[in-house]
């Protein structure tokens, strides 16, 4: 089946949908989705938005903090659009009926590690599901968004599809080809623009505060399309994820996030002897950047052998826990501890990916015609670690820049031929009987990129990861040839790409920088001062 669209949106968090409602002004928008409407990254934001909106506050401030805790790499242009832009962007959010808390008739402000002052605009602990949901209600009043839930992107339409033959240079982008996992089809969408917004990876790692879309799909087929990749190797750990044993003995796989507001508000870092220990480390204690306090604690875990640490909230009242992080402490409570009581069981879990796909200050990739907005893109914001609180923000202005680009650049856009996109083409596979080897494959990833290529590297564990990924990757390629699509297919095959590519950008960066850290360059090298890029050069 065909469908043709102005605009094709792949992914409903906070980057696509917010894009889709400005863009729905000038044009019809369709939104494809791999799940429910609301899943995704965005639904289970808790901190909230970084953003200049108190006195006491400046946007060189913000500016500051930012590059601070990006260690050097941030794109200074970029960071100044994304503070510039935030109080407008969060009055346009309140102004679509998202209910930010407040106190004595302001906006009540939150704190996080690497911020000087308090600028988290929040709800409570479920900003992200907050914001999602009036999102998803506004673009289901739009007459112009059409929204398809479980229908995957599997790759991008390019000159490749219809001129595999040929080397084209100046490359587009004319659709993507979409399955639907209700029917089990491969649609061909044929839009002017397409947008990625896929969201983060962090299912390539064991632990992950990522739900399971978060499977790197976005930047895997910008990859294949030819769009450039850059600083993949910068994924963010989360100092304080929950520590939950399954029943089985074995820790759990997705983990709970315990906001880092939690800390902003007073909790401190204890070992699980007690002991306060994140002076030792810097002297921002507990609210250091994630990359000081999540190395700190990886530190206090293998010195002591323990599978944990401790956040202590105990110095807060139950009062307060209860009012302002009521989703953190019902959950704790279902585990069997008072916050209010006693410490939490916490260790670091993969996050977030500060690299991804190339964009410029208006969310153009290095392909005509696509864009790519959100965690999935490299916008140069976070440079070698994220300060907290700046990802929403981050996707909202550049949702809000490519919106008013993308409506210039349709007055010339050079349009395909449809005639000569073919559909997607099926024969010759067929339905898997080995799909045990899919949920092996996955565990096999995760092992390797958290046992090899997590908080703390090393040039013989990259070198080992890769040797074992590569293999991994071939051998998907090969059963992917052959086998009908599933999305678990598809999401493996995404995967063992992105564990390849932030593998290779962790082998290229030859220092230890920001979230990277190698110990067998254990300093920061200005030689290194520069993104890490790579592209796909067989296409
Ligand atoms: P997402 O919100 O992840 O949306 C991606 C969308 O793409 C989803 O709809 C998904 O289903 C869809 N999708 C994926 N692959 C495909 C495919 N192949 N085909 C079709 N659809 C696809 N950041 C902050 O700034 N502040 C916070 O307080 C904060 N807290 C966080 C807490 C948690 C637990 C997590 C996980 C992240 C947090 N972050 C926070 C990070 C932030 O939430 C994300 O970076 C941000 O929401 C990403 O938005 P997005 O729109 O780019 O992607
Ligand atoms: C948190 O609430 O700790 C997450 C904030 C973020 O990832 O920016």
């Amino acid at each position: 089946m065909r469908i043709e669209t102005d605009i094709l949106v792949i992914g409903s968090g906070i980057a696509g949908l917010s894009f889709a409602l400005k863009a729905a002004k000038y044009s019809n928008v369709l939104i494809v989705t791999k799940k429910e409407q609301a899943e995704s990254n965005t639904n289970y934001a808790q901190g909230g938005i970084a953003a200049v909106t108190s006195p006491l506050d400046s946007y060189d401030l913000h500016i500051k903090d930012t590059l601070e805790c990006g260690a050097g790499l941030c794109h200074l242009d970029a960071v100044e659009q994304i503070v510039k832009n935030g109080p407008r962007l969060i009055q346009e959010l309140m102004e679509h009926g998202v209910n930010f808390s407040s106190s004595n008739g302001g906006l009540d402000l939150g704190k996080e590690g690497g911020h000087s002052v308090e600028r988290i605009v929040h709800s409570k602990d479920l900003t992200g599901a907050e914001i999602e949901k009036s999102l998803v209600e506004k673009a289901g009043a739009s007459k112009n968004i059409k929204v398809l839930e479980h229908h995957t992107a599997v790759e991008l339409i390019t000159e490749h599809h219809f001129k595999p033959k040929k080397r084209v240079k100046n490359k587009s982008c004319y659709g993507a080809y979409i399955y639907d996992e209700n029917y089990k089809k491969i649609l061909t969408v044929l839009s002017n623009m397409t947008l990625i917004c896929t969201g983060g990876i962090g299912q390539v790692y064991l632990h992950t505060t990522n739900p399971q879309i978060a499977t790197g799909d976005g930047i895997a087929m910008a990859y294949r399309s030819g769009c450039e990749i850059a600083n993949m190797e910068f994924v963010q750990f989360h100092p304080t994820s929950l520590y939950e044993k399954k029943p089985d003995g074995s820790p759990e796989g997705r983990s709970f996030l315990i906001s880092e507001a939690l800390r902003g508000a007073g909790a401190v870092l204890r070992t699980k002897q007690g002991q306060e220990f994140m002076n030792n480390y810097d002297p921002r204690s507990s609210l250091a950047p994630r990359d000081i306090v999540a190395r700190a604690i990886d530190n206090e875990m293998k010195k002591s052998g323990d599978e944990y640490v401790y956040l202590d909230a105990t110095g807060l009242s139950e009062n307060e826990i209860k009012n302002n992080f009521p989703n953190i402490y019902h959950k704790c409570i279902e585990t069997g501890i008072n916050i209010a009581e006693e410490y939490i069981p916490v260790v670091p879990a993969a996050h977030y990916i500060c690299g991804g796909v190339v964009s410029d200050l208006n969310g153009s990739s290095t392909l005509n015609n696509l864009y790519v907005l959100g965690e999935t893109a490299m916008t140069g914001v976070h440079g070698a670690n994220r300060l907290a609180s700046n990802s929403l923000l981050e996707a909202l202005v550049f949702a809000d820049k490519a919106a008013i680009n993308c409506k210039d650049e349709f007055k010339g856009i050079k349009k395909a031929n449809s005639k000569l996109i073919p559909d997607w083409d099926e024969s010759g596979t067929e339905n898997a009987e080995e799909w045990i080897l899919i949920s092996q494959n996955s565990n096999e990833i995760k092992q390797i990129m958290s046992n090899y290529v997590g908080i703390v590297r090393s040039n013989l564990r990259l070198n080992r990861a890769l040797r074992r990924i590569k293999l991994i990757k071939k051998e998907i390629e090969i059963f992917y040839k052959k086998t009908r699509i599933t999305r678990e297919l598809l999401e493996l095959r995404n995967m063992a790409l992105i564990s390849y590519l932030i593998i290779k950008s962790a082998l290229m960066r030859k220092e230890s920088r920001g979230l990277h850290y190698n110990t067998d360059y254990p300093q920061s090298t200005a030689k290194y001062l520069k993104d890490t890029v790579i592209s796909n050069q067989i296409v």
